[in-house]
């Protein structure tokens, strides 16, 4: 009995000593598991006189009560221990600010393109895509352009395979070598825009780069006539700058239209007041090349010039992007500096 009163003495620290459920637990098998002390002294009970046991069975009891309270109040403090820890480890502050997914949108030069395809397309035409690696039949010969045209030396065009004319690879100079690719497969009626890039030999600078996008656009059928030309760029022309924007026509020369012509848009940089480093002074900014297409070009493909008549042009991406949007160095468009394109997101 003295046994037991020690130990009852010395439990309460040793429960309060416990601060892992573990340590509880071990601590709890050596208090009342079976080779415990109480469970020791329980097996003496039978050899007590009779008049001893009740006492000392009551006493045991008591004891094992005792030690189970004990634990159980422990081991509440460490589960709420425990349970805080956590807490406090996952602890979510609410108030910081959110992290920020920045949202991607499309380069200035790709949301050009789909503006302008869909104003064509909602007149009716075909977007198609072509080689970037093209042959010098295609770029030159099938478009009326002869083996001595100046366009066609090494230094104006980029070739991929020089040599024999006849299976000469390049990078193309403009979209037009599409619209024999197109006609040669497809009967007229023709109404296409081709996108894409095309490559000339010329060094960086402000208005010059060795590679730009172009947006050519091809429509035959019978009666077409240069005022549909000139209505239909005039649409898009409004479509695309707004009404503020004037448009004028002159006479150019293209291998492979006849007659030919340029478009030009007002200066969006002086509105044609005096001088100017956008546009020279003029007054005026090119946008495409544009014309009836050449008979001859027609007979390449296997058309029949005296049945069918048709209009194409080409216009220069960037630029009609800089008249539109006030962008004046050509490298902005190449550099891709955030604070730039993000401007026109
Ligand atoms: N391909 C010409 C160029 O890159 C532009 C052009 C002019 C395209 C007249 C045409 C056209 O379709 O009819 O300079």
């Amino acid at each position: 009995m003295e046994n037991l009163d020690a130990l009852l003495n010395s439990v309460p620290s040793l429960v309060e000593n416990a601060d892992s459920p573990q340590d509880l637990e071990s601590l709890e098998n050596q208090l009342l598991g079976r080779r415990s002390q109480v469970a020791e002294l329980q097996r003496t009970i039978g050899r007590l006189p009779a008049e001893e046991r009740p006492r000392v069975g009551r006493a045991i009891q008591k004891a094992r009560r005792t030690f189970g309270e004990l634990i159980k109040t422990r081991r509440a403090v460490l589960e709420a221990e425990s349970e805080a820890k956590t807490l406090a480890a996952d602890r979510v502050d609410v108030t910081l600010p959110a992290m920020e997914y920045p949202e991607g949108y499309h380069h200035l030069i790709t949301s050009t393109i789909e503006e302008v395809c869909d104003i064509f397309v909602g007149l009716g035409y075909r977007v198609v895509g072509g080689p970037e690696a093209e042959s010098g039949t295609y770029n030159f010969d099938a478009l009326n352009t002869p083996p001595t045209h100046p366009s066609r030396l090494e230094s104006d065009t980029l070739y991929l395979d020089w040599g024999d004319p006849a299976d000469e690879i390049l990078l193309r100079t403009h979209t037009s070598p599409m619209q024999a690719r197109y006609m040669e497969k497809h009967d007229p009626p023709v109404y296409v825009v081709v996108p894409g890039k095309v490559f000339r030999a010329d060094t960086p600078d402000a208005t010059h780069s060795p590679v730009f996008h172009q947006i050519e656009g091809l429509a035959v059928d019978e009666n077409l006539t240069f005022s549909d030309l000139r209505g239909t760029l005039a649409y898009f022309a409004r479509e695309f700058f707004g009404s503020q924007r004037r448009i004028r026509l002159l006479p150019n020369f293209f291998p492979f239209t006849e007659p030919s012509a340029e478009m030009h848009a007002s200066c969006f940089s002086c509105e044609g007041g005096g001088e100017c480093r956008v546009c020279g002074g003029v007054g005026w900014i090119e946008l495409l090349g544009c014309g009836m297409v050449d008979p001859n070009v027609f007979e390449w493909v296997g058309y029949d010039p005296a049945k069918v008549s048709g209009f194409a042009f080409g216009m220069g991406v960037e630029r009609i992007a800089q008249v539109r949007h006030g962008v004046s160095p050509l490298r902005h468009f190449f550099d891709n500096d955030l604070r730039v394109l993000s401007q026109f997101r």
